[in-house]
């Protein structure tokens, strides 16, 4: 298969999500990989809310009832289909990256990106809880 290996299925959590930095050209993005029904899902990893909110600072974002949590406002999205059911961004929608699921690795399946590491952008970031939108 052509698709870029991002990580392994056993290191995405069951009650929390997995952090991953990708890169598109110059442009490094945050993306959160999620379980649902023994798939995984890919979101970016901003608040449709407010866009410089992070749903995962560095060590995995909160689930309520199975949804992902953003803490900010308490918005929660469905893990299958990044619906926010709930909070100030009701009836948004996270934005998706295409994975797949195969031999017990997540893969990447959109060639616009390309995996750069496992955790956030940066160690800045992690310690700060905001990130950067140079130019965006
Ligand atoms: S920033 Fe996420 S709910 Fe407000």
């Amino acid at each position: 298969m052509d698709d870029e290996r991002i990580a392994s299925l056993e290191d995405v959590p069951d009650d929390s999500t997995l952090l991953v930095t990708l890169r598109n050209g110059f442009e490094k993005v945050e993306v959160v990989l999620t379980r649902f029904d023994g798939d995984v899902a890919a979101w970016k990893n901003t608040c449709p809310h407010w866009s410089d909110v992070r749903l995962d600072k560095g060590s995995g974002a909160e689930l309520r009832d199975g949804e992902l949590l953003c803490t900010r406002h308490g918005a929660t999205f469905d893990t299958a289909s990044g619906h926010c059911t709930h909070g100030p961004c009701e009836g948004a929608y996270l934005e998706e990256i295409d994975v797949v699921v195969e031999e017990g690795a997540v893969y990447l399946e959109e060639s616009t990106y390309s995996f750069d590491h496992l955790g956030p952008k940066s160690d800045r970031d992690r310690s700060s809880g905001r990130i950067g939108f140079g130019g965006n």
